[in-house]
């Protein structure tokens, strides 16, 4: 998703070395452009900006030798108007007099571009954040202050955003949020703004979390928070923020993906100690105990965690729960939720705006929220009557691993509260984990020759482990950019087999409790010359049938199937390597989906 930082210093200096250092700590969640602006004493604006990936357009325009006593960046991810370098950001007003990037949405874009060139502004791209610009743009030329005229503005701009401008006459920045994130940080003599914390850690550790319908004016020495609304100043404290950026660092991993799977064992754990001693579980099994219906609302990869847990209700809580695509519940439940319904909304980041919509309108209908999320203060969790965080840190790499399996686990752990079983059957799972990843990529490594070339796969599961198949094949489909179409392993022979030939990959997840109900579509594979291969507990009729096992270590469920994504997860980072991609940041990708 896109990103915007911001930076006011008391002298012109140089600004290139942060301004990339922000473009890099803001990437993880997902850009094609790239774009920085520097604002000189004098009031010189340098505007430079292109299609592609930081390190390689910082290298190209130079932007380590950007200077001045203001500087705007922007990572953009296509939403309206194609990647280009007239659509990416930062973009200037009609006299190159003020400059400016969102990150977000503004829906009506269309329609103003047509307003303001009526009005006689110079319009040059399709990209949606120009429009906050001339917006500002409109109420300045109509007389207004730079603040009344920021004010103003959102009054024309629909959807939900946040953007900075600045002007070459004044000595500060202005932004606003309405619907995205943006953090203040306070330095020494220099203040900061960023759509998100991990930017702003490596210049400050005091941040000020700013909130839906203000705005920030921010020069040097002060930083002023008004309500968008009526203009009154916001009296907030600063926080000091103690989490270490470290863990953002690879730490000798050749990508973030491979560190965050290998940290699933670490996670894992923490959760464990986490939901055994906090009171957030036991307010929530107490929701989730009187509720009518319950319903389990996400999106990706979260969804997948959301199936697991679906299952794993109606199997040890014997609850019947509704899993549903966060889209989907709108038009398939929404009409009748009621109260007395609980809906858990399960998001790593928070700020999923198709999760955060279902959210909001299902609470008008009257439904209990209740989430589970990874990242602390993000919106989902600020809207939640009570809610699980999963304790993974920050999760760098676009696909989702190691707050996946933290999702599934809080999911299990509730699903044996909820009915009256004893969770100490879990404490086992961070050795498992770490046993399977190290089993795993001694198995991988010797598939992977065969599969690196295929252009299609089949990933398929049943009962317990038909999520983990669909979460497997989402992470082949995120970073080889190849198809993967995951699916329950009976509905097979109903018409994909039709497409089974010599070596065609096929992978079937099973769980030790669903052996019988696996080995006939494994077989009918294999007899076609299909290439089986099969995530499972050791099992002798398995590998009799089998292409090729990957066999887990014993544990038997609930924690089998759980252990089983883990050679899927894998599979999918060391294909995208041999493919010469960076699974970290797939193309077209965003980590965070703010939009619609
Ligand atoms: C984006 C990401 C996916 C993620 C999904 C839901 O599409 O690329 O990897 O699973 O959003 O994200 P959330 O933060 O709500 O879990």
């Amino acid at each position: 998703m896109c990103g915007i930082f911001g930076i006011v210093t008391g002298r012109e200096e140089n600004l290139g070395g942060i301004l990339v250092e922000a473009c890099r700590r803001l990437s993880y969640r997902g850009y094609d452009s790239v774009g920085c602006a520097a604002i000189s004493a004098g009031g010189e604006v340098d505007l430079r900006k292109d299609v592609g990936k930081v390190e390689d357009v910082s290298r190209k325009l130079n932007f380590g030798e950007m200077s001045g006593c203001r500087g705007i960046a922007q990572l953009r991810w296509a939403t309206f108007g194609a990647p280009s370098i007239v659509n990416a950001q930062p973009h200037f007003d009609s006299d190159k007099e003020m400059v400016g990037a969102h990150n977000g949405n503004v829906v009506n874009n269309v329609a103003l571009r047509d307003l303001f060139k009526k009005e006689g502004l110079t319009v040059r791209s399709t990209n949606d954040g120009e429009s906050c610009v001339h917006a500002v743009e409109l109420f300045l030329r109509k007389g207004f202050s730079t603040e009344e005229a920021v004010r103003k503005a959102n009054d024309l701009l629909e959807g939900d955003y946040a953007f900075v401008i600045g002007r070459r006459d004044e000595k500060t920045l202005y932004a606003v949020k309405k619907g995205s994130g943006l953090v203040v940080g306070l330095g020494e003599n220099s203040n900061y703004l960023s759509s998100d914390l991990p930017s702003l850690l490596f210049l400050t550790k005091r941040i000020i979390r700013v909130e839906d319908g203000e705005m920030v004016i921010m020069g040097a020495e002060t930083v002023t928070i008004k309500r968008i609304d009526d203009g009154s100043e916001v009296k907030r404290e600063p926080e000091e923020i103690t989490q270490e950026m470290g863990a953002a660092q690879k730490g000798g991993y050749p990508h973030f993906m491979l560190k965050e799977i290998c940290e699933q064992p670490v996670v894992a754990r923490d959760l464990l100690h986490l939901l055994n001693a906090s009171p957030h579980a036991k307010m929530f099994l107490s929701k989730l105990q009187n509720a009518r219906n319950i319903y389990f609302i996400a999106c990706g990869t979260s969804y997948h965690a959301a199936l697991f847990g679906a299952t794993a209700f109606a199997r040890y809580a014997g609850r019947t729960v509704i899993p549903v695509l966060a889209p989907q519940f709108i038009p398939q439940y929404l009409p009748t939720v009621a109260s007395g319904d609980v809906g858990v909304f399960v998001s790593q980041s928070g700020e999923t705006r198709d999760v955060l919509k279902a959210m909001m309108m299902a609470k008008e209908k009257g439904i209990a929220a209740l989430s589970i999320v990874n990242v602390l203060g993000s919106t989902m969790m600020k809207e939640s009557e009570v809610y699980i965080p999963i304790a993974c840190g920050y999760e760098i790499s676009v696909p989702a691993t190691k707050t996946f399996m933290n999702q599934a686990l809080a999911f299990l752990y509730l699903a044996l509260k909820l009915g009256g079983k004893d969770t100490s059957v879990l404490d086992p799972l961070p050795g498992l984990i770490s046993e399977t990843i190290k089993m795993s990529r001694e198995k991988v490594a010797d598939v992977i020759p065969h599969l690196k070339d295929q252009e299609e796969y089949y990933c398929l599961g049943y009962g317990s482990t038909y999520s983990m198949a669909l979460e497997g094949a989402l992470k082949i489909k995120e970073v080889t950019y190849s198809h993967c179409e995951g699916m329950l392993s009976t509905e097979f022979k109903h018409g994909p087999l039709s497409s089974v030939r010599k070596n065609y990959p096929v992978v079937f997840v099973v769980s030790p409790d669903d052996i019988p109900v696996s080995l006939s579509g494994i077989n009918e594979v294999a007899c076609r010359g299909g290439y089986t291969i099969v995530i499972s507990e050791k099992d002798e009729s398995l590998r009799a049938n089998a292409g090729k096992t990957f066999f887990l270590p014993k544990s038997g469920e609930p924690l089998a199937s759980l252990l089983s994504v883990i050679p899927l997860q894998l599979m999918a980072y060391r294909l995208s390597v041999e493919r010469g991609f960076d699974p970290d940041f797939p193309r077209n990708l965003s980590k965070t989906l703010t939009v619609d």
